[in-house]
């Protein structure tokens, strides 16, 4: 049984990794549910398997150094195979919420330039409707007020994400706005008008860019399909 949290991430991480095949070049998503993938893949380099990974944020990057798993970047790919991510909130049509770790615009920059995108959680990810989980907004420090002020005007209580005092910066040198809309019935449209606004970089709404989902729960790791 999986009966922790960390189990059930450990085991939905460990389950994509049984779609890498060798040769492929794959895009490596954030957070502590990617890391069991990329110990994992670390593994199965060690035995053999040949892959290249771009890495969605610096923590990941570091995290594959160690694992040994050779990276590569957009220069030298035009597209992956492959992208395996982690997400905050996972509705029933697989659309999601991420950037709670704040890799959202490298993480949708790399989850759109891949053939296919899998998401790895555990089952307490999964909600009938987006928005319970603060949506991250990534904004332009450069007048980041009065772009909280026009995304509050939407229906958004927001808050400028701090990390023990000091604003959070993004590995793209941006800020990250946390906004509670309650509830979001209508990502898309959504997010079309908050991309609308100036200062907006990306929206954490990942919108019809999911093929499988891969579910750690009690009993079992389940894996769904669009
Ligand atoms: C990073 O910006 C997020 O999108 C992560 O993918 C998300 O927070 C999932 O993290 P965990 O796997 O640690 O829950």
């Amino acid at each position: 049984n999986l009966n922790s949290i960390d189990e059930r991430k450990k085991a939905a991480g460990e389950k994509a990794a049984e779609f890498i095949m060798d040769g492929m070049t794959i895009g490596l998503g954030s957070g502590s549910t990617v890391y069991w993938l990329l110990k994992k893949l670390g593994e199965l380099v060690e035995q053999g398997l040949t892959i290249k990974g771009i890495p969605t944020s610096l923590q990941t990057e570091d995290w594959a150094k160690e694992f040994n798993i050779p990276l590569t970047d957009f220069s030298q790919v035009d597209c992956l195979d492959i992208a395996i991510d982690g997400a905050d909130e996972i509705d029933n049509n697989f659309n999601l919420i991420k950037g709670g770790g704040g890799a959202l615009l490298r993480e949708k920059l790399v989850g759109a330039n891949a053939k296919k995108l899998i998401i790895i959680a555990d089952e307490s990810k999964m909600v009938t409707t987006l928005g319970g989980f603060p949506l991250p907004i990534e904004v332009v420090p450069f007048g980041w007020e009065v772009t909280a002020k026009r995304i509050a005007l939407l229906g958004a209580t927001l808050h400028l994400r701090k990390r023990e005092e000091k604003v959070f910066v993004t590995n793209n040198g941006n800020y990250i706005l946390d906004c509670q809309f309650q509830t979001i019935p209508n990502p898309e449209e959504l997010h079309n008008q908050l991309k609308l606004l100036l200062g907006v970089v990306e929206t954490g709404l990942f919108i019809g860019m999911t093929n499988t989902i891969i579910i750690g729960g009690e009993g079992e790791v389940k894996v769904l399909n669009k």
